[in-house]
Parts: C-alpha cells; sequence; structure tokens
C-alpha cells in the first residue's frame, strides 16, 4: 500500500476541489527540537495545574512589575538555513597555519577520538559527576587523565582538570600563597611566561595585596618572595633547568610553581625531577583543537603535601557496598558549597570533556607514540634552527624544544608578510624579533614555507642532533599503567570508548532534573560546526582579519544576549559561571576605584546562594555579608536593607540570584536593587537561572547592574561531564570601560582568562540556539520551562511537600521536594537519590540549596512522557518510603538503603526482605533498555580516608 496518496484535486464531475495543505511549519519543527511536550500533552498538563493558558501560568508565575516591555526581535531560522548561515559565515575566517605557539599549537584529532567523544552525546551531554555510580565512565578517562599529568610532570597528585593555563597559573600561585612559609607578600614571576599568563596573573594578585615581581629566572630574589612561577620550556623557548633556583626558593620558605607542556616533558627532564611544587599548563596539544582559544583543559598537578589544598576536582579511587573497585570524586567536592568564601577557589565547572578528549590521545599514542611525536617535533625544531644558522640569522635560544626566536630587526613587519603570502602566523617579539613555534602538524611543506620566508630555498634534511643539553632529557618512564599500553586497533579504541560512555547515564538516555543546571537538550544542529575545520583550527592570537567569521558571530550573540537581558555590552572573556561571577565583581570593584571609592568592599549576599558567589567575592578582594532568607525562602528584606545601611558607603555589591536559588519569583527584586544604588552600591544578578527569564524579564530592566550567563545551562552548551562552559558577562552601560581587557585585543589590563573570547568556539553553539529558536521561540521556551517545573509540582504535592511556593502558589522553573520529613523513620536524601538510578534517572541536585531536599528542574526540553515516567518513579519511591514508616521493611532492609542495584545484585544469593523484581525493575526502570549502574552504592569516606588519585595498580586492571 501506497504510505501516501495525493488527494485527487479533481473529482470526476470536473469540479475542482479544496486542497487543505498539510500543516508543518519548518519553524514550528525547529522549536520542537528544544521544546519538549506537543501542544496537546500542553493542554493536559495546563488542566493538571490548573490554568486556563500558558499565557494565564506565566501570568500567575512571574511578577507582572517586572515583565520585559518589549518582545526578543528577531525570526527563527530553520536548521537547514541555520547551516547554511553557518557555512557562509566560517568562509569569512582564513585557516593559516600558525606558528605563534604561546600556549596553543596545531594538532591532529583522532578521529575515533573526535566521533566517539566530541561528536557522541553520550559524553557530551552527561553532567558532572557527583553522583558516582552513574558516571563511572567518565570517572575512569578522567583519572587517566589525572595519571597522565602526574605520569607526565612527575608529581604524584594531579586534578581532573582546571579552566586555562593562565588560570590554573593563577590557581597555582594562591595555592602557593597558602601553603608557604614564607612571610613574603610579593610572587616571583619569571618573564619567560606566556603574557596572558603574567596578565591573568596580575589580575588575580591584585585584589590580595600580593605584588607581582618579574624578571629572569635568574633575577629572583628568594628572600623576598612566597613563591614563583617558571615557564618551561619559555614562551619564546627557553629550555632551562630550575632546579638550583628551586633549591634557592626552598632554602627560603617559598613554592615553586612550573608552567609547563606535556609534550615537551615526553623528551624533557620533568618539573617533579627538578623539585617543583605544583606544575601548571594546557593539555590543548593532546588533540583538541585550537578552537579560537578554547575550550581545552588545563592541569595541574602537585606534591603528596599539598594535595589538600588543590583546587578544581579530582578523581579518586574507593569502593561500593560490594567492596568492589568505584571512582569517585574525592576530597573537596563543591567545596565551595561547604567553605563558601573561605573556599580555596570557585572553580566549580572546569573542562571535563577536553580532558577526557587528551586522555584519549595519549591511550591512543601510547607513550611510544607520545615520544615519537615529541621527537618529530623537536627535531623538525632543530631543522629550523640549523638552516636559519647556516644562512646567517641570529637565532636563539641555543636550548630549545620547538620554539625559537630569529632576529629579524626593521625587517620585522616584512617577514611576517612574506610568511603570510606562504599561509603561515609567526608571532611578532618585541619589535625585532619573530617566534616560530612547530608542533604535530609540521611537515616538510610547512618547514620549506617558513624557510621560503626568511628567502632560503633549499630545506635541510631532518635534524638528528638534539636542540638542548643533554641533560635535559627526561630519565624516567611514564605512561606505564595498562591503560596507555592496551591494543591500539581502531576496534579497541572505540569498544573502550563505548564500553566508558556506557557505564555512564547521560541526556542521550534520560532526562537529568537537576535543579540549577539546566539540563537541557544540546542539538546537533548546534553542536555541528564546532568539528568545521574553519572554526576549530584558528590561533586565538591570529590577526583579526582571519578571523572574521568569528567576530561576526560574536557581534551578532553579543547583541542578542543585550537584547535578551537588558544590558549595554557584553564581555566574552570568563570561561564559567563562577569565572564571571569574578570578572563582573572585578568589573565593579573598578568602576568604584574609578570614582575615588576605593573603601567599597562589601559584598551583601543571601544565605541561599550557590557556594561559588561568596567564593568569588572574596577572591575579588570583597568582604562577604550574609544577607538572611525569610521563611518564605525569600531574601529577608529587612535584613538586606539593615545591613546595606550598615554598610553605607562600604557597600560595593550585593549579588542575588533570580529567580532565587529556591526557585521562585521574589516579588521584591526592584527593591532590592533600589536599596543597593541608595547606598552606592552595584547589583550583581547571577543569571544561572535565566532559562526563566529569556524572553519574559531582563534582568537590566529590573536594576541590575551586571550578570552572568550560564551559556552551558540556558543556551545549550552541552556539560560535557564537568565543563566546557561559558560565563560572559552583561553590565550597563556606566560599567563597560571596566570590563576585563585583553593584551592581544584592546591591550587593556584585567584579563581573567587566556583568550581574549574565552572558550570562543562554543559561542557558537549559543549562537545557533538563539538563531534557530527566535526571539518567539526563546521565549516559548522559557514559558514551557516554567510549565513543566509546574507540572511535575503540581503532580508531586501529593507525595512530597514541595518548599517555596511563590505567593500564587507557582513556582518558576524548578522545584524543591522536602524529603527532610523522611529522615524520622531513616530514610534519607541519599537512598532517595539512589533509588532514583534503579528508576532509570540521574537525582535531582541534592540538599541544595536546602539540606535535605531534592531541587528538581526539568527544563523545557522534556517530553510529557518523560515528565510522567520521573513522577510516577518519585511516586514509587514514596510509596517504599510509606512501607518503611508503617513498618512493613526497615530502612536499613529497604530497596532504598540497598540502591542502586547491580547486575551482581541481581544474579547473586538474594536474601533480602522485597523481590528482585521490586529491587531492580521499579517504576520508570525500561523493560528492555534498562539502565545499569556498574558499581554499587559508593562509599565516599573509604574514598576520602585512602586518597588513591591515579589509575589503580595492574593487578586490579588485569583483575578486570
Ligand atoms: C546559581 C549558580 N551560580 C553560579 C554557578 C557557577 O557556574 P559554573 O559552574 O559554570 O562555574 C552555578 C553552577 O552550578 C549556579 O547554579
Amino acid at each position: 500500500m501506497a504510505l501516501w496518496t495525493k488527494p485527487p484535486t479533481k473529482l470526476l464531475s470536473g469540479k475542482i476541489m479544496a486542497f487543505t495543505p498539510t500543516r508543518y511549519d519548518t519553524y514550528d519543527f525547529a522549536n520542537r527540537r528544544h521544546i519538549g511536550p506537543s501542544p496537546a500533552e500542553m493542554e493536559e498538563m495546563l488542566k493538571v495545574v490548573g490554568v486556563p493558558s500558558l499565557e494565564a501560568l506565566i501570568d500567575e508565575t512571574v511578577p507582572q512589575a517586572i515583565r520585559q516591555s518589549t518582545p526578543l526581535s528577531w525570526a527563527p531560522m530553520t536548521e537547514h538555513a541555520l547551516l547554511d548561515k553557518l557555512r557562509e559565515v566560517q568562509k569569512k575566517n582564513q585557516v593559516m597555519t600558525s606558528l605563534i605557539g604561546q600556549g596553543y599549537y596545531g594538532t591532529a584529532t583522532p578521529p575515533v577520538i573526535q566521533r566517539n567523544i566530541l561528536e557522541n552525546p553520550a559524553w557530551y551531554t552527561a553532567y558532572t559527576p557527583y553522583q558516582p555510580e552513574i558516571a563511572q565512565g567518565r570517572l575512569e578517562a578522567l583519572l587517566n587523565y589525572q595519571t597522565m599529568v602526574a605520569d607526565l610532570t612527575g608529581l604524584p597528585v594531579a586534578n581532573a582538570s582546571l579552566l586555562d593555563e593562565s588560570t590554573a597559573a593563577a590557581e597555582a600561585m594562591m595555592m602557593a600563597h597558602r601553603a608557604s612559609k614564607s612571610k613574603a607578600q610579593a610572587f616571583f614571576v619569571d618573564l619567560n611566561l606566556h603574557p596572558q599568563t603574567v596578565d591573568v596573573l596580575e589580575t588575580r594578585a591584585a585584589p590580595f595585596g600580593i605584588t607581582i615581581v618579574k624578571g629572569q629566572p635568574d633575577e629572583m630574589l628568594p628572600d623576598q618572595v612566597f613563591g614563583a612561577i617558571f615557564q618551561y620550556p619559555g614562551t619564546y623557548g627557553h629550555v632551562r633547568d630550575f632546579t638550583d633556583y628551586i633549591a634557592m626558593l626552598h632554602a627560603a620558605g617559598g613554592i615553586a610553581v612550573m608552567a609547563t607542556d606535556l609534550l615537551a616533558l615526553c623528551l624533557l627532564k620533568e618539573p617533579g625531577a627538578m623539585g617543583a611544587d605544583i606544575a601548571v599548563g594546557s593539555a590543548q596539544r593532546f588533540g583538541v583543537p585550537m578552537g579560537y582559544g578554547g575550550p581545552h583543559a588545563a592541569f595541574m598537578a602537585c606534591r603528596d603535601a599539598l594535595k589538600r589544598t588543590m583546587p578544581g576536582r579530582i578523581v579518586g579511587v574507593s569502593i561500593d557496598a560490594r567492596g568492589n573497585k568505584a571512582y569517585r570524586l574525592a576530597l573537596q567536592t563543591r567545596e565551595q558549597h561547604i567553605r563558601r568564601e573561605k573556599a580555596t577557589s570557585n572553580v566549580c565547572t572546569a573542562q571535563a570533556l577536553l580532558a577526557v578528549m587528551a586522555s584519549f590521545y595519549a591511550v591512543f599514542h601510547g607513550p611510544m607514540g607520545l615520544r615519537a611525536i615529541a621527537e618529530r617535533v623537536h627535531f623538525n625544531a632543530v631543522r629550523l634552527h640549523d638552516a636559519l644558522v647556516a644562512a646567517g640569522a641570529d637565532v636563539a635560544p641555543q636550548a630549545y624544544f620547538d620554539t625559537i626566536t630569529v632576529r629579524v630587526g626593521v625587517g620585522q613587519m616584512g617577514i611576517m608578510a612574506a610568511a603570510r603570502q606562504n599561509g603561515l602566523n609567526f608571532r611578532k617579539v618585541g619589535e625585532g624579533r619573530v617566534g616560530i613555534s612547530v608542533d604535530e602538524l609540521t611537515d616538510d611543506d610547512v618547514i620549506a614555507r617558513v624557510l621560503a620566508a626568511f628567502g632560503i630555498s633549499d630545506p635541510p634534511p631532518a635534524g638528528t642532533h638534539l636542540g638542548f643539553p643533554e641533560e635535559m632529557l627526561r630519565e624516567t618512564d611514564y605512561l606505564t599503567h595498562p591503560v596507555f599500553h592496551m591494543n591500539r586497533a581502531e576496534s579497541e579504541m572505540m569498544r573502550y570508548m563505548r564500553r566508558l560512555s556506557d557505564r555512564d547515564l547521560a541526556l542521550d538516555r534520560a532526562m537529568i532534573p537537576l535543579g540549577s543546571c539546566t539540563m537541557k537538550l544540546n542539538a546537533a544542529a548546534e553542536m555541528a560546526p564546532l568539528t568545521w575545520h574553519r572554526f576549530n583550527s584558528l590561533h586565538p592570537f591570529v590577526p583579526a582579519d582571519q578571523a572574521g567569521g568569528y567576530a561576526e558571530m560574536i557581534e551578532d550573540l553579543t547583541a542578542k544576549l543585550c537584547e535578551i537581558t537588558g544590558y549595554d555590552a557584553f564581555s566574552m572573556q570568563p570561561n564559567s559561571g563562577a569565572q564571571g561571577e569574578y570578572a563582573g565583581l572585578m568589573t565593579i570593584a573598578a568602576y568604584h576605584r574609578s570614582r575615588g571609592d576605593t573603601q567599597r568592599d562589601v559584598c551583601l549576599i543571601p544565605m541561599s546562594a550557590h557556594g561559588t558567589n561568596p567564593a568569588s567575592a572574596a577572591m575579588a578582594g570583597m568582604k562577604v555579608v550574609v544577607v538572611k532568607s525569610a521563611p518564605n525562602g525569600d531574601v529577608d528584606i529587612e535584613d538586606f536593607a539593615a545591613k546595606a545601611a550598615a554598610a553605607g558607603d562600604t557597600l560595593a555589591a550585593c549579588m542575588i540570584t533570580y529567580p532565587s536559588t529556591h526557585g521562585v519569583f521574589e516579588e521584591t527584586v526592584k527593591t532590592i536593587c533600589q536599596i543597593t544604588h541608595e547606598h552606592g552600591g552595584q547589583v550583581y544578578l547571577d543569571g544561572a537561572n535565566m532559562n526563566a527569564l529569556v524572553g519574559l524579564v531582563r534582568p537590566g530592566e529590573c536594576g541590575s547592574d551586571v550578570s552572568h550567563l550560564n551559556l552551558h545551562k540556558t543556551f545549550a552548551i552541552p556539560h560535557g561531564g564537568g565543563g566546557p562552559g561559558m560565563g560572559p558577562i552583561g553590565v550597563k552601560a556606566h560599567l563597560a570601560p571596566f570590563l576585563p581587557g585583553h593584551s592581544e585585543t584592546d591591550g587593556k589590563p584585567g584579563a581573567v582568562s587566556a583568550a581574549p573570547y574565552g572558550s570562543a568556539s562554543v559561542l557558537l553553539i549559543s549562537w545557533a540556539y538563539c538563531l534557530m529558536m527566535g526571539g518567539a521561540g526563546l521565549a516559548q521556551a522559557t514559558r514551557v520551562a516554567i510549565l513543566n517545573a509546574n507540572y511535575i509540582a503540581a503532580r508531586l504535592r501529593a507525595s512530597y511537600p514541595i518548599l517555596f511556593m511563590g505567593n500564587r502558589g507557582r513556582v518558576a522553573h524548578e522545584c524543591i521536594l522536602d524529603t527532610r520529613p523522611f529522615a524520622d523513620v531513616g530514610v534519607t536524601v541519599d537512598d532517595i537519590a539512589k533509588r532514583l538510578i534503579d528508576n532509570g534517572f540521574h537525582a535531582p541536585t541534592m540538599s541544595w540549596p536546602v539540606a535535605g531536599t531534592l531541587m528538581v528542574e526539568p527544563t523545557e526540553s522534556e517530553t510529557k512522557a518523560e515528565l510522567d515516567r520521573f513522577i510516577a518513579a518519585l511516586e514509587a519511591i514514596r510509596a517504599e518510603v510509606r512501607d518503611v514508616a508503617e513498618g512493613r521493611i526497615s530502612a536499613e532492609d529497604s530497596p532504598l538503603r540497598h540502591a542502586p542495584h547491580t547486575v551482581e545484585d541481581l544474579v547473586a544469593e538474594w536474601d533480602r526482605p522485597y523481590s528482585r523484581e521490586q529491587g531492580c525493575f521499579p517504576p520508570g526502570a525500561f523493560r528492555v533498555d534498562k539502565y545499569w549502574p556498574p558499581v554499587g552504592r559508593v562509599d565516599n569516606a573509604y574514598g576520602d580516608r585512602n586518597l588513591v588519585c591515579t589509575c589503580p595498580p595492574l593487578e586490579a586492571w588485569a583483575a578486570e
């Protein structure tokens, strides 16, 4: 039978019949990519919520007084048109062979990694592994990353990534500040550091009164500094042995940091062997494209004694309920929430996905392969060096790995231009030199073109002598663990990646209802351009005329974000939300300073704020004053007014989150802004909850002065298992002159990230999202996000008390389920979170902002069917709690306490007072496509007591 028969247009009688075209609006279709419930489902959901229309629900939820004055203006685009547009825009980027170096290098992403990791939603849509039972795959990959970093740097402990090399250096400086025995308040900065790192160090040092002392290593006065940072190899290529400098520093009680390069360390003596305390750097050249600045993973490794002060996340090894090996985040998991302004750093989101890619690059090549790449890079540098010297050029340094500089004097512009004629970018070094960094992609053709730029026509054969003294050769092994020695047939690689991703629960399997995290769809069309050559191959410091496509994208995205937020200007530099908070507060501080208000240093922060808020305020040199919450969860306005008045002319800022972290549109937001302004302070509105505002409310119109947006929440950038992210900040016009500068763009101070536009390439995702949705589509997404949350609240209200409903009994885009009453019968919030895994779900946000509760944020992306599956799961869990409460089973024996159930549980002897069926297949769990957690409940305390942060020993691996 034909699937489709064209309706006859002519009846036999000869009369013309009216033809009704099928309604299939491609724009709707594009929006439906993001909006889960169908129109018919929405009708049903509105009935359950008890409102006649979506508009009526919004009227009951979002206070009229803050609704935006005009709708968003731009039209939607179909996926097809979007991809066409992106193809046109990318043509405006010109890809040259960039030999600029300075922390960014050409690299070959193995296609097996690109396809199976970077382009695979099982990896990129995963959330940060706070729930270890559903994250064993990415935890193993991150442990491989830590092992790789620890091995190559020669230091025993490494973390699971930081944001970029420059911010990692700043984190190391602060670690040194905490750990140093020296009382000095100065930090020595080697002038061979990448300039962008020096800038970020200066920005970060200022609020703490740390003086940055710059000089050549032999100018360091060890007893006048609490620590020092050296670059190895240096930004201009120098390979030096820092052993003696480090010994001098240690003798004076100081801490030694080395910024280094993983590929160089495959050949060169490692920082650990020189006595370094901390090593930092970027893992970009391990298979992660430059992407015009990012995202890439930075790394940090340190001596064992410093591990408890290390920022960021550390994966550790622990055991599960059966005593089997299980991975988990160790030590300071979400430490900001515990220590708040006393936290050691504000790093929350980092660069997990890129760290995973880099770790697989090491698995793919193994130690021999990496060494071969390092040798090839080095001998190409030697070849260039020798050819230039033979031609009479003044080439430096004498000891180098991959980078040399050539004195060209007044001919600098001419040589740079000749290079460009040959499709190359050299680095401009001072007024009379050019820098050349070779990389994995440098081949005979590139060598010939480089030499041609200097008028040398006969490239010599590959060099075979070392370009550094033999004593600098590395003597220790690295990557000895079997994972780096597996059979590297692509089938094996592909299957290893698949095995790991199968252990995890990401958005490609189920809704991830994490409050304050906005786990929405990351649509395929938005992700596509990330791997296009003309977007991903640009060095961040190429001349502007080679990045016209990026400029157009950033300009248009900026305009759209301004229209969405009501701000006047944006900085795209911050590469995480917390980094945005910090940048925003630093902008406020600079504004106050410009007006002579240097005494303004108090920052009012409500008790319910996200932990990164107080941590960022402390990093910006502000004193945190905590404001109470009223019983209904709102900011206690009287307390706020009193504390603002007490601060008086020392009030620098307040930081509020809107809608509040309790998931409610507080009616008093304008009053809070007004009080702050009356006392001369500035309002920082944390934009992490923008998913409840876009198209309906503009923070700028409510009286706020600055906000960061978590583009990895509201604007469709995937969470990547803990990063990448982007946290650009929007400001009102009066703050625009104080936004972060960058030495490679406007030359202004205040850089907060290594690259001028942060992790620029992922901005494409947010831009594509805005373009496809159109203004009206974005507003509709907000409405549906609010509908989905209210639907869940309405359906679950009978089973779980819902905390903090607004005045009219509505929640915003998330709702808090109160599970504290169950503690009386011995059921914890942990039990419920783990039981949800059996039902096939990632737990909601646990114990934040209120301990013992679950915060659910469904987002607009989830369909009614998925919401219903989730609701059924939570209702079944409620029934199990009732079984405990009514004495039918004890909490200890209940499926709640034994959750999550593994295959091993299923097949082992069964002596539990509930059935296998109930244990393993509760409502919500799919019969055929059941998600089985690879481990049972993980023992957190055991992991912290027995800290292991690198791959477990060979025997454990072999046993597996
Ligand atoms: C309310 C709020 N503010 C700030 C942040 C920090 O964002 P990021 O993790 O990108 O640093 C978060 C992230 O979870 C958040 O929920």
